[in-house]
């Protein structure tokens, strides 16, 4: 991160969340420069009570880690859940804190929040990690890999981040939540329901609960590391090579130097690797097959029965609406003839303006009478889950 001139702290409005538009806040600060905008969601109330937050942490498939502090002897205790009102009865009266991710696969108020990130592709967008804190409760100095819009939605908190491009960003090796060994804040603030903290990747920051009880709800990006592009590529390309395509040499020339891997032998080995051939349809068919099940928790389940053409076009008719399962990830791509849908790792051919609400919609208003090849779409998606028909409701 270079240094700048640009403000750090802006004010939002109702219709500026951001404090500014999204595409001056993407040129200035998206993965660049952390931001604190101050009522960045006007007269804020949170979409769930701490309650839920804590009864959601007691199920079975949700994701939840419930961390104490021992503030005296600097030591920090994690459990995972799934966690029980036990946990929960044994918690000090303060210097604690339970987060639980993906919250917006579950709540469908918490996934409404995302509305006011589309100005963001909606396959960068990780998930909604709401925590709940008692007075000193927090995760510790840390930095995480990911851009992250950390919202307050309850009582205060304090964040303290640095944006010296020089921190060290050595971990503690007696903490299972790496955590920073130094941290030195070069910016405090506290923070109140409706105001945002934004961070890029890699910017160190610690965020304490302060004065009560607090909620803070932290809007995740993702990006796949290099090394995960490059191993999945991989991984794809070889699955459609054949056995018998191999490395090949019909213009080889006599032996001059014994075990030699010569200029020829590179230049033949840099032909059999299929990296350089790749062309757009291909990048794209692969990347979308990757991201929509790339650090995907669950997956949606088909339905027991697969339901019939004929069946599917009267529940139609009869305007029953379709809702797009909460884990099902979607994201589409343009091609030569038409587009293609990619939900959860698989491919379907799709019409552009179709692909594109679905990605946009939950709950699709299909309006008109779908053509044949929408309709063919939707039932594939409503037989493999990603779509699910509320039989007895009507648009
Ligand atoms: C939180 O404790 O709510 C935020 C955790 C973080 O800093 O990533
Ligand atoms: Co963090």
């Amino acid at each position: 991160m270079t240094k700048t001139s640009l403000p750090i702290e802006v004010r939002g409005s109702a219709r500026q969340p951001l404090g500014m538009s999204p595409a001056q806040f993407l040129r200035d600060y998206w993965q660049k420069h952390p931001l604190l905008i101050r009522n960045a969601f006007p007269d804020f109330t949170p979409p769930l009570e701490p309650d839920d937050l804590a009864g959601l942490a007691c199920e079975e498939e949700a994701l939840s880690r419930l961390i104490i502090h021992d503030e005296r002897r600097d030591r920090w205790t994690v459990k995972t859940g799934p966690l029980s009102e036990e946990d929960f009865a044994k918690t000090p009266s303060e210097n604690w804190t339970l987060l639980v991710q993906d919250v917006d696969k579950w709540d469908a108020d918490v996934a409404a929040l995302l509305e006011s990130f589309r100005f963001l592709p909606s396959w960068r967008v990780d998930d909604i990690m709401i925590s709940y804190a008692e007075p000193g409760g927090g995760v510790g100095a840390h930095v995480d890999q990911y851009d992250v819009f950390l919202l307050q939605g309850l009582g205060q908190r304090h964040w303290a981040i640095s944006d010296d491009p020089e921190a060290p960003t050595d971990f503690r090796d007696d903490v299972e939540l790496k955590q920073l060994k130094h941290f030195e804040p070069t910016h405090e603030w506290l923070l109140e329901p409706g105001d945002m903290l934004y961070l890029p990747p890699g910017v160190p920051h610690d965020g304490v609960a302060f004065g009560g009880p607090c909620m803070t709800i932290s809007v995740g990006m993702r990006a796949p590391s290099r090394a995960e592009l490059t191993g999945d590529l991989a991984d794809y390309l070889a699955e459609r090579l054949a056995d018998e395509d191999r490395y090949r040499d019909p213009d080889l020339k006599p032996v001059r130097a014994a075990g030699e891997i010569d200029r020829a032998a590179l230049a033949r080995v840099r032909d059999a690797l299929p990296f350089a051939a790749l062309d757009d349809a291909t990048l794209a068919d692969w990347f979308g097959r990757f991201i929509t099940r790339y650090r995907v928790a669950r997956a949606p389940a088909a339905p027991d029965k697969p339901i019939a053409e004929a069946a599917f076009a009267k529940l139609l008719g009869e305007g029953a609406p379709l809702l797009r399962h909460p884990w099902s990830r979607m994201a589409w791509a343009r091609g030569k003839d038409g587009a293609t849908l990619f939900a959860n790792g698989q491919a379907y051919p799709a019409p552009a303006e179709l692909a594109e609400r679905l990605c946009a919609e939950r709950t699709l208003d299909a309006g008109r009478k779908p053509s044949a090849a929408e309709r063919a779409l939707l039932l594939a998606l409503v037989n493999d889950g990603h779509l699910v028909i509320q039989k007895g409701r009507r648009r």
